[in-house]
């Protein structure tokens, strides 16, 4: 049985293009945000696509035309979506340590809103928005120090963690923003962290994100949205993932009778399960406690394994009943952690196809040059036609921006 990416055989896009290779379902994309679109219609939801999960210029148009907002945390983030044909007026700007050449940048593209993470930052945008004679739109990330329960590299909303501003120290920044003539307050976010597979600290942390806009509102501070920040977590293994429809029901009973439109962030929910890695069998190993199946994808195409441990299926792209084996799939980089797959019962003989499951979300985005590897292409898939929307680098490409050799 050979596998397919919508109508077309993964077999054969590998031979076309080369491994390894990611493959994106267009169908795929359009169902997970039309999934948010109508799960949230009760809360005049705007949608922010967060390009770090994946900032291919097609998936981001993709989106675009679908009427998405983005979330993005760079000047090169926004250059992309506006490359994209990206709506300016829908981006928003998050991360800790905007420059000043990132806020005029933004300033000047007339972005939705910043998302200020720090009291030196609301200080350095005012500056920059006097100099440029503009009035920037800001919201105040707090931090709710509420556990997400996921990987603490991707938990972020704990007061130990870098992002965002202390729940005390919160009324005090607004009221320093209030004071300040070129920023103009519109509204107040958070994100407490990705792969989130249980509901309740998300909504906990609406909970007490309210507590705080009705503490405000007592002081004239008052705002047109709340941005909750990122999606929910997708199912890489057997993980229960939180219902989106109750996610919904819980955040349009809290802002019911409330002024306020929302705002979501997500990325992993809306590109991970759309996405596959194929990559093609170099070699297998029998080694002396363990056997390895050794591919042309490496820790520089999928780093989520290496970093955080992450699962990742993995199935041989035409099951026809081959005997199968116990092995860890690696690649060809020369680190003990670069593994895509431990001790996995899988059918790999040399030259086979592998396809690496979930691998639409912080892969191709995460991706490297380590060893000297060309980045992998990017085919998106409509239906029964491939477009080619990155090529394969090349090995000129490893090598131009070097200068001055000595
Ligand atoms: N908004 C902000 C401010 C974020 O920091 C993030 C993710 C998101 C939205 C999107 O969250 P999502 O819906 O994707 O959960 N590389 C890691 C994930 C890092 C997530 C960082 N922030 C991984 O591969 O698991």
């Amino acid at each position: 049985m050979t596998k397919l990416c919508e109508h077309l055989p993964f077999v054969q896009l590998a031979e076309q293009y080369g491994t390894p290779l990611y493959v994106y379902s267009q169908n795929a994309l359009t169902q997970a945000y039309q999934h948010y679109v109508h799960a949230f219609s009760g809360c005049r939801p705007l949608i922010c696509y967060a390009v770090k999960a994946n900032g291919n210029l097609s998936i981001i148009k993709h989106f675009a035309q679908l009427g998405s907002g983005f979330d993005t945390v760079s000047g090169g983030e926004i250059a992309r979506v506006l490359a994209a044909g990206g709506d300016a007026s829908k981006i928003i700007f998050s991360g800790v340590g905007k420059t000043v050449a990132e806020m005029e940048f933004a300033l000047n593209a007339g972005i939705k809103c910043f998302n200020v993470e720090s009291l030196p930052e609301l200080d350095r945008l005012n500056e920059v928005a006097a100099r440029l004679d503009k009035i920037a739109p800001i919201s105040l990330r707090i931090n709710p120090d509420v556990d997400a329960k996921t990987h603490p590299y991707i938990s972020t909303g704990l007061k130990a963690n870098k992002f965002g501003i202390a729940m005390a120290d919160a009324e005090r920044a607004y009221q320093h923003a209030h004071s300040l003539k070129n920023l103009r307050i519109v509204g107040i976010d958070c994100h407490i962290g990705s792969q989130l597979t249980d509901l309740s600290p998300l909504v906990e942390a609406c909970e007490r994100m309210l507590n705080l806009v009705d503490k405000l509102a007592t002081q004239g501070i008052v705002f047109e949205h709340i941005d909750l920040g990122g999606g929910v977590g997708i199912v890489y293994k057997d993980e229960n993932v939180p219902d989106l429809a109750q996610y919904a029901a819980a955040v349009e009973k809290m802002l019911a009778g409330r002024n306020l439109s929302l705002v979501l962030e997500p990325g992993r929910s809306l590109v991970g399960n759309a996405g596959t890695l194929v990559t093609r069998v170099e070699y297998v190993k029998h080694g002396e406690e363990k056997n390895f199946v050794v591919v042309d994808a490496a820790m520089n195409d999928l780093m989520r394994p290496a970093l955080y441990q992450a699962y990742h299926h993995i199935e041989n792209a035409a099951e026809n009943g081959q005997p199968e084996i116990v092995a860890d799939v690696v690649g060809a980089i020369c680190e003990t952690g670069d593994f895509i797959g431990k001790e996995r019962k899988i059918a790999a003989q040399q030259g086979d196809l592998l396809l690496v499951r979930s691998a639409g979300a912080y892969a191709a985005s995460m991706a490297s040059n380590y060893n000297a590897r060309c980045r992998a292409a990017e085919v998106l898939v409509n239906g029964d036609t491939a477009r080619l929307v990155r090529k394969r680098e090349t090995l000129d490409d490893l090598l131009a921006n070097e200068r001055d050799l000595l």
